[in-house]
């Protein structure tokens, strides 16, 4: 069955000293946890320093980006290849802010998911609607065009190392969180998406985040519901007891 998953983006905070810290901090709290991965996303810089001090602990990295060549003349790009090299196991793909500010879209989702598969990562790709297109009852036909775009021609084989992330965008960094059975409905129609595409026992095995205003507080509840396989958390992923209390709540 599926692998529960307890990510911290940490987006664009904390400098190489505080990620270091961090995962120091974070190492002793999790060392218990059982039958959930651990994982935390810093910015590019503190990957390399931030994988030599989890190493030996069970928090892995990931990147909150990558780029789909392996290199080449791509100025300011990173290829998942180097993210593997600086100790990540997995990738954060297609955030709503990427797609909000940094033009990121379907087809560079799929290219980028492809190609961090590829080089052994696993890709934790994120859908998520807006608030317009929630109240404009088209929520579901925003999440099905980003499933399928996002894993168009993907076998089965590929999209075993593949972790869904539904954030709703109007409850990231909101502190409006998606009620357990808003999550649990979304999550149980990608879920179904899935199973239409690649069979019953493919998606029985995918884990599927909630990722949007998640804290210690609200957790455990969102937790509780059958397709919610843990989550994608931001702000309280900042701060190690709030970050470890989330954790627990699995
Ligand atoms: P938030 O962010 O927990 O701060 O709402 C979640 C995310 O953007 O992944």
């Amino acid at each position: 069955m599926r692998t529960p998953v307890i990510a911290g983006n940490w987006k664009l905070f904390k400098t190489i000293g505080e990620a270091v810290s961090l995962v120091n901090d974070l190492t002793p709290l999790v060392a218990e946890a059982k039958g959930v991965e651990i994982v935390v996303a810093p910015v590019f810089t503190a990957l390399s320093r931030a994988a030599d001090a989890a190493a030996g602990s069970n928090i892995r990295l990931a990147a909150q980006d990558c780029y789909w060549e392996e290199e080449g003349a791509f100025t300011g790009e990173v290829a998942p290849k180097l993210l593997k090299d600086a100790g990540c196991s997995h990738v954060i793909i297609g955030h709503s802010e990427r797609r909000q500010y940094f033009g990121e879209v379907d087809e560079t989702v799929n290219k980028k998911a492809k190609a961090a598969i590829a080089a052994g990562l696993t890709a934790i790709v994120c859908v998520g609607e807006t608030l317009a297109e929630r109240e404009a009852d088209a929520t579901f036909s925003v999440i099905e065009k980003q499933i399928k775009g996002a894993f168009a021609g993907f076998s089965a084989d590929i999209l075993a190392k593949v972790v869904i992330a539904y954030e709703p965008v109007w409850a990231i960094g909101t502190g409006v969180v998606a009620s357990p059975e808003q999550a649990q409905d979304m999550h149980k129609y990608i879920r179904s998406l899935i199973a239409g595409r690649y069979g019953e026992t493919v998606a029985d095995n995918l884990t599927i985040l909630y990722g949007g205003s998640c804290k210690s507080s609200n957790a455990a509840e969102l937790f509780s519901k059958p397709d919610v396989d843990g989550g994608l958390i931001g702000g309280a992923a900042l701060d190690a007891t709030e970050f470890h209390k989330i954790v627990q709540s699995f």
